[in-house]
């Protein structure tokens, strides 16, 4: 097995995440035998400093010429006041746009031993297990015409029925190998670009009749969430919906740290926690790189087709979670820095690979 994977730490915590996240894929390569071969590339304001723009040709190039990206975060509180096409943001909103990557899943699940750090009570929280399926080429992300003059500023919210469909039908495919329900959220009492999404998004479940479809509207949905986040399976939303209920959804957890993304249906697919660079904690040692690690393991699984090894890096995050690790994001416990965390992960990972070794040896 050969993988040739980009590896774009960014800013802030970014390269301090993306090292743990490197280092366990590295071992799932070593213990297994595989060739991972990693190229590292500068984005957002680590690609301002150094070329001026925030997403260089030979970072898009080797991105293009690789089996997966993998990307920590972008953006610097001292570049927020560029021009939006001139901040790090801009440079990932252009690599996602050439990746092609238009189905952005983000699973939110209210892992057992994070039940005290959720804010959630355990009779709302425990046992809620959400796909967030995320439109993440269009909407008001893209939208043309956008701009600003003096006096005002404008964008676009726009949506063609093939792009409603296309991540209609990812959203019914996954729910339909899961608890087989889609909730689709929109604002259709207010927008025209929510009544198509909700006319298409009707139209394409009829072709899957074992999937139940509801719709909410966002505001309800945000709600919910939080109220009664058992009901969710499959959520299917629109990009900025969707950029806002993710984070939301972190209250399952208890933190943004341990969520991770891959962005799928493009020429190739990409990897992120969904976290950003958390300027207020880089360089202190106190980042989660679980998200990070996680977003890795959706690497192993999607890109490289590795499920066991995949589903083995989720159980070393788990593992680790039960024996009471924690960064300072995750609450109470034996505390442990990002570094730390990074190592514990691998050392639970290589137990696990080591009994299914010795188990397939018997
Ligand atoms: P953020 O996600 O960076 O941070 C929000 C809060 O969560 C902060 O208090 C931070 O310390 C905490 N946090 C985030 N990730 C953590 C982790 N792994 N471990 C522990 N704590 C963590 O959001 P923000 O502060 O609104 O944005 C900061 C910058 O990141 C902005 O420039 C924003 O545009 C960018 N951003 C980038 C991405 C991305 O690259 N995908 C995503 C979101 C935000
Ligand atoms: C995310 C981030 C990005 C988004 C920003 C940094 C462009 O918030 O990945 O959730 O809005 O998509
Ligand atoms: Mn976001």
């Amino acid at each position: 097995m050969k993988l040739n994977i980009t590896v774009l730490p960014g800013d802030g915590i970014g390269p301090e995440v993306t090292r743990e996240a490197v280092r366990i894929l590295r071992a799932v390569s070593d213990f297994q035998g595989y060739r991972f071969h990693f190229e590292e590339r500068l984005i957002g304001g680590a690609a301002i400093r150094e070329f001026s723009v925030p997403l260089p040709e030979n970072t898009l190039e080797a991105c293009l010429a690789s089996d997966a990206v993998l990307l920590g975060a972008v953006g610097v509180p001292q570049f927020d006041s560029l021009p939006r096409s001139r901040r790090p943001e801009a440079g990932l909103l252009s690599l996602r746009r050439a990746l092609g990557g238009f189905a952005n899943l983000r699973p939110a699940i209210a892992y057992k031993a994070l039940a005290a750090c959720s804010p959630l009570r355990p009779e709302v929280r425990d046992g809620a297990d959400i796909l967030i399926v995320r439109e993440l080429l269009g909407g008001i992300y893209f939208g043309e015409p956008r701009g600003s003059a003096e006096s005002a500023a404008w964008n676009t919210m726009r949506y063609s029925v093939e792009e409603v469909e296309r991540i209609a039908h990812v959203a019914f495919g996954l729910a339909a190998r899961r608890r087989r329900r889609v909730t689709s959220v929109d604002k259709a009492n207010v927008l025209e670009t929510s009544q198509l999404w909700r006319e298409v998004v009707t139209r394409v479940a009829r072709e899957y009749p074992q999937v139940n479809c509801d719709h909410l509207y966002v505001d309800t949905c945000a709600m919910q969430l939080v109220t009664n986040p058992r009901r969710f399976d499959v959520l299917l939303t629109e990009n900025m919906f969707g950029d806002i209920l993710s984070d939301e959804a972190a209250a399952l957890s208890g933190s943004l740290g341990v969520l991770a993304s891959a962005t799928v249906g493009g020429g190739v697919d990409l990897y992120e926690p969904v976290h950003g660079s958390a300027p207020d904690i880089a360089g202190t040692g106190k980042a989660n790189p679980l998200g990070a690690i996680a977003s890795a393991a959706l690497l192993l699984r999607h890109s490289a087709g590795l499920d066991a090894e995949a589903t083995a890096v989720e159980g070393a995050i788990h593992e680790v979670l039960e024996w009471g690790y924690r960064t300072p994001d995750l609450g109470e416990g034996e505390r442990v820095n990002t570094q730390e965390m990074g190592t514990l992960v691998e050392q639970a990972l290589a137990d696990i690979l080591d009994r299914r070794h010795s188990y397939h040896a018997v």
